[in-house]
């Protein structure tokens, strides 16, 4: 169980969690990952941790690297569990490191965990935390998805880690988008949106532009689930894609929803969606007996009109 180099000295020590079916109500039949990263600088740096009872892996991708002694600063970007499940753990292996994170990011751990003995630093956007060779610069991104979530850019690099942005709960071998079809990620990405961070449209489109009135300069965007988008065009096109989608602009869809007991109401639906069809508006239509929710939020990004 060894990191896996994504840039010169910044590793993946994350882990996969292939069988994953369900993420607080999210059907998530691709599984996930949990991506935590580790940059050899020379003050070396663990960014996120991953779900507790997968700790063991993580710790021994990091040991492949390092001891934990030497770490001297672990970012937090956010709280849920699904990150920082394990960090207890990590500060026990590495006490003498620093946890960097922002000030909603310092209130969720103590109220989580018992921190005593931690030493915090805190940050907020546009804070530059120098590591030797590299700057890492801090991004607060509240309710994207929690009030504690922030981003880490690493400026030599050009790289964006996201955490929960652009990520897709997607179990694969690969580490980078480049390795899989590419419309299947996307559409993976595109399922995780919709089932989280939809109703934060707003907030994703501040950070876009906060991230756009910072001059960001960004080839790789390494989220913590999912896979990596590396390149120009990789990285355009889901930035796009979140641009849209927190706009609000649909595909004039139309989305019915339903459940029927004795088919009464699935009578109504099909009469409804006929007369979508016959206006020649884009119409698909959902039982929730036989469908699961996440399927029909993704639905949702592309509709105009919902019928309940
Ligand atoms: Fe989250
Ligand atoms: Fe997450």
């Amino acid at each position: 169980m060894n990191g896996v180099e994504i840039k010169k000295d910044i590793y993946w020590v994350g882990v996969k969690d292939w069988n994953l079916v369900e993420f607080h109500g999210y059907a998530t039949p691709h599984g996930s990952t949990y991506n935590s990263y580790l940059i050899m600088d020379d003050k070396i740096t663990l960014v996120d941790g991953v779900k507790h009872y997968m700790s063991d892996e993580m710790i021994a991708r990091v040991k492949s690297l390092t001891d934990f002694s030497k770490i001297e600063y672990v970012i937090v970007n956010h709280v849920e569990m699904d990150h920082s499940g394990n960090i207890p753990v990590v500060m026990k292996l590495a006490p003498q490191a620093k946890v960097v994170t922002n000030v909603a990011g310092k209130a969720a751990l103590e109220a989580h965990f018992d921190t005593a003995g931690w030493n915090f630093e805190i940050v907020k956007t546009g804070d530059v935390l120098n590591i030797g060779k590299r700057n890492l610069e801090f991004m607060t991104t509240p309710m994207l998805h929690w009030p504690d979530s922030m981003m880490t850019y690493v400026k030599e690099d050009k790289l964006l880690l996201s955490n929960d942005g652009f990520g897709q709960h997607y179990a694969t071998d690969s580490i980078f988008v480049k390795d899989e079809p590419f419309d299947v990620v996307m559409q993976n990405a595109k399922s995780y949106y919709a089932n989280i961070l939809f109703p934060f449209g707003a907030q994703a489109e501040k950070a876009l532009n906060t991230a756009g009135s910072l001059g960001l300069d960004i080839d790789m965007i390494a989220p913590s689930h999912g896979c990596i988008w590396c390149g120009e065009k990789e990285v355009d096109a889901i930035i796009g894609a979140y641009a849209y989608w927190a706009s609000g602009e649909n595909k004039g869809k139309a989305v019915i929803v339903y459940d029927t007991m004795w088919g009464a109401t699935a009578t109504l639906a099909e009469a409804v969606m006929s007369v979508f069809q016959d206006a020649g508006i884009p119409v698909v239509k959902h039982c929730l007996a036989v469908k699961n929710v996440s399927e029909v939020m993704v639905d949702f990004l592309d509709a105009k009109c919902l019928h309940r």
